[in-house]
């Protein structure tokens, strides 16, 4: 009892900007957080655990239970957020235990996180966020009777108190194609009207905001730094440095297993960089190995953590002794925009 105090009460640990509660969400959120950060909280960023069939190594909840226990954190969420703050949730799909039928559970989770009568919540936006590198999955389905295909996107949800939240895609515009910044260097375009109706002026696209504006569908993918990005019409490529970075060499070097559902840090920095301001406030209530505050550090705003498994806070503290953070070079990694 007074260890379950203790862990609501006091962080596992502090960073220059942030700390992380080794405790139940549910508890920390309901008292301690409760009363220090009530209306402060700009973002709160998460992936909490998925709505799976088969337990994975952090433990889920299943079926109505699992929509449930998910729904009831939308007030506690919502209590704490700024007036004009945002919540951006990732969830996996789901599938029907013994036939490769896909579950509805992750969709009547947001329906009913979103309607949740005492947070009055919106839904700003839906993301797809799109990893070709996925293992083929539900493998009985993809690999065995070959009847199902790859199973390779997660359902990003961006929801607010506010009908506009504080958010400016200026901050996280993608680089320009090579055929967009000749069209900026001839300064000629064929205006004029388009099959869809559109009608493109002379000068619509000769303007340089210093990049384009981004779609919802963003994908995962390693990037070969020596070659332009791949920009494909509908999809924004995401860096996934997650096998060289500095947290999995850490992990290496002190033998510990890195956590098994980690968020690419880009992505998590595309929605700090997009969402709010450097000095803001970033939460995350299941924290994971901690992305989230990793990647507020690494942008200047301000974060708290929680994470339920002592040995995940323990390995997600290895991501501060990340050099990086201490340099001029946490300038490069920023969502959405090459520096
Ligand atoms: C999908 S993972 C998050 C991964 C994280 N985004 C990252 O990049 O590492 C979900 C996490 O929630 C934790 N968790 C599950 N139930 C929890 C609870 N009630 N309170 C706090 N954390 C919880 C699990 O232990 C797991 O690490």
């Amino acid at each position: 009892m007074i260890e379950e105090r203790r862990k609501r009460n006091y962080p596992k640990y502090y960073t220059r900007l942030g700390c992380c509660y080794n405790a139940n969400a549910e508890d920390v959120l309901s008292t301690t957080l409760k009363r220090k950060y009530s209306g402060q909280v700009q973002l709160i960023l998460t992936s909490p655990p998925f709505p799976l069939n088969q337990k994975k190594q952090y433990g889920n909840l299943q079926g109505q239970e699992y929509i449930e226990w998910l729904a009831g954190f939308a007030p506690l969420f919502a209590r704490l957020l700024t007036p004009d703050g945002s919540i951006v949730m990732e969830l996996g799909n789901a599938w029907e235990k013994g036939s490769p039928v896909q579950s509805l559970l992750p969709m009547k989770t947001l329906l009913a996180f979103v309607e949740n009568q005492e947070a009055g919540l919106k839904l700003c936006q839906e993301f797809i966020c799109h990893n070709p590198a996925r293992l083929p999955s539900p493998a009985q389905w993809v690999n065995i009777e070959r009847c199902r295909v790859t199973d390779s996107y997660t359902h990003i949800w961006w929801m607010a108190k506010s009908d506009r939240p504080k958010a400016d895609n200026r901050k996280v515009l993608r680089p320009y194609s090579k055929s967009m910044e000749h069209l900026h260097d001839t300064q000629q375009y064929n205006a004029g009207k388009r099959p869809s109706g559109h009608n493109i002026s002379e000068s619509s696209f000769l303007i340089n905001h210093g990049g384009s504006i981004m779609p919802n569908a963003l994908e995962i993918e390693s990037i070969d730094p020596t070659k332009d990005p791949r920009l494909p019409s509908n999809a924004f490529s995401i860096s996934n440095t997650n096998s060289a970075d500095h947290y999995h060499r850490a992990c290496r070097e002190q033998d510990i297993l890195p956590h098994p559902a980690r968020m690419a840090p880009e992505l998590a920095s595309f929605f700090i960089n997009f969402l709010t301001d450097p000095g803001d406030l970033v939460l995350d209530p299941f924290a994971g190995s901690n992305t989230t505050g990793y990647c507020a550090e690494l942008n200047g705003r301000q974060w708290v953590s929680i994470e339920a498994r002592e040995d995940y806070v323990k390995q997600s503290r290895l991501r501060f002794t990340d050099l990086d953070l201490h340099t001029d070079k946490r300038k490069r990694i920023k969502g959405g925009k090459k520096e």
